[in-house]
């Protein structure tokens, strides 16, 4: 019933066979990276790894670092706590068929609905692990006792917890052309000024110093909305950054649910538990009291934007430097025996395809509602989830293909989708090979495609401007005589199953 930290998850990992522990000291500058990719490149996704001796600079921090939790589907479905992805993704489609929605807005209802239904709304408390310890920077350290050593980190060491600074953070540099250390897998809580809406998203962390940091939103994300608004009536925007807890809290932060809805009612509804707030120290956010690691702060509108990155980022390349607001941090507060959660992002397959993948699978049925004749979705891990859609449709009239394509385009973070295909209901989407195949047989190029324009992942070093770029929609589906095809089209070559049955029958194999 839900992680109570994520040293806890840890330990499920571990129990399941699913963990390697590095007791040997390894750097948090590209060491780690090393090992990770390994494991992430390995066939399934690896292992979880905790480097349990992370040095920053050479000394030993005393946060142990877990990375690749996530990075299979068999951890994905331990996270979930149940048997599979598509177990839970069945579940959250019966939730929603009680009454299909008609409109966008209603799905965002009846999604919110189905969340709460299941005793999913967070709940205030007031204080909790993740403030054991606290530093708070905005003026000399106010706690009277001494600062608690911390217990039994590896094998019983009481290595002392000095409050920390963001150096002293076992955050990792990834990539050697990076621009520095990265928070990789941070839960940044924003809100909505005129609403008071919360959102949580994951967007990266760069390290500048010991109390700044560049915050990595997006253009078209909810923080990056939250933001222009400060912007524009030139107030403080309050921003809280919390690492682990429970997994689902990551998953959450990532998952793309429309704006306006809270994140940690998905996680509540996950994670079967309501997720319990605290509020921060030094502004008016909240964040789950469970979790390792929070780090609270602002953005100040006055301050100009600065330069972030470059990065190693999802798409296998580097990010470069684009101006992005500067978060001072207030205060750091931490359980006093935290994981330091990562994860690192590259040449895919990545731990980030089961993160994202995960996601399409359990809104499959959200997409069903606005389109029932979508019978399953993928993103191969080669498309690094935006450039490339696999769709199959049950096809029943002429030009579905092409409603989907400009549905799915229109529908919230699809919108980055550079290619998408549409195959029929027969094809096995997760099946590249299988979908290479149809694509290139079923289609004549110049009918079958459809080049549009729209906006483009910030990420994508191939668009002609940050932001905006074009799309290309295949029709790889069976033409119809309604489309205006006039030959016959030929059947698919099968093997005779009475004929196979029966020659396997007489040879015993
Ligand atoms: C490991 C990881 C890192 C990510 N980093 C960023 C990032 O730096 N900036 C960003 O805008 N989105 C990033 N994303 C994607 C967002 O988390 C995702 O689009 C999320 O839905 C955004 O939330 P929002 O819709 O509430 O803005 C990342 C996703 C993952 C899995």
């Amino acid at each position: 019933m839900a992680f109570g930290s994520f040293r806890e998850w840890i330990e499920v990992l571990d129990k399941a066979g699913e963990l390697r522990r590095i007791q040997e000291p390894v750097a948090t500058e590209l060491e780690i990276t090393v090992l990770a990719d390994a494991e992430m490149k390995s066939p399934g996704g690896g292992k979880a790894l905790l480097i349990e001796k992370p040095t920053i600079g050479g000394v030993v921090s005393p946060f142990p670092v877990a990375i690749n939790t996530l990075g299979s589907w068999r951890r994905m479905a331990l996270a979930l706590e149940a048997e599979s992805v598509e177990a839970v993704a069945a579940e959250m489609g019966e939730l929603m068929h009680a009454k299909p929605p008609t409109t966008l807005r209603e799905t965002a209802t009846l999604l919110r609905n189905a969340f709460e239904l299941r005793h999913a709304r967070p709940r205030q408390v007031r204080t909790g692990p993740c403030k054991e310890v606290i530093r708070r920077f905005d003026s000399p350290n106010t706690r009277k006792e001494p600062w608690p050593a911390a217990p039994d980190i590896l094998r019983g060491e009481t290595t002392p917890v000095h409050p920390p600074t963001l150096l002293d953070l076992p955050i990792l540099k990834c990539w050697p052309l990076d621009g520095g250390r990265f928070v990789t897998l941070p839960c940044v809580v924003t809100r909505d000024p005129d609403s008071g809406a919360r959102n949580l998203g994951m967007y990266r962390v760069q390290v500048y110093d010991e109390g700044t940091t560049g915050v990595h939103w997006q253009l078209q994300k909810v923080a990056a909305r939250h933001g222009r608004r400060y912007y524009e009536t030139g107030t403080r925007m309050p921003v809280a950054i919390f690492l682990g807890g429970d997994p689902m809290y990551p998953f959450a932060a990532t998952a793309p649910l429309p704006d306006g809805i809270d994140e940690f009612l998905l996680a509540g509804y996950l994670r079967k538990r309501s997720v319990e707030l605290v509020k921060c120290e030094t502004n008016d956010l909240e964040v789950p009291a469970d979790a390792d690691i929070v780090i609270e702060g602002y953005v100040d509108p006055l301050e100009p934007l600065r330069m972030e990155g470059p990065f190693g980022d999802h798409t296998g390349f580097y990010t470069l430097p684009e101006p992005y607001p500067v978060f001072h941090v207030t205060a750091i507060t931490h359980r006093r025996d935290a994981v330091y959660p990562a994860t690192i992002v590259g040449v895919p397959p990545m731990e980030d395809f089961y993160i994202g993948g995960a996601s399409v699978k359990l809104f499959l049925p959200v997409f069903r509602m606005n389109f029932p004749e979508i019978v399953d979705i993928a993103l191969p891990a080669e498309g690094v989830f935006h450039n490339l859609v696999v769709v199959s449709i049950r096809k029943t009239y002429p030009m579905q293909a092409y409603k989907i394509l400009h549905g799915l385009w229109g529908m919230g973070q699809m919108m980055f989708t550079k290619y998408i295909i549409v195959v029929d209901d027969d094809v096995d989407v997760h099946n590249t090979s299988e979908v290479l195949f149809r694509w290139c047989s079923n289609t004549d190029p110049q009918r079958d495609s459809l080049m549009t324009r729209g906006p483009a992942d910030v990420l994508d070093h191939a668009t002609p401007e940050v932001g905006m770029g074009s799309k290309l929609g295949f029709d790889a589906t069976r033409k119809l005589p309604g489309e205006g095809f006039r030959r016959s089209w030929p059947p698919l070559i099968r093997m005779d199953p009475a004929v196979e049955q029966a020659l396997k029958t007489r040879l015993r194999r």
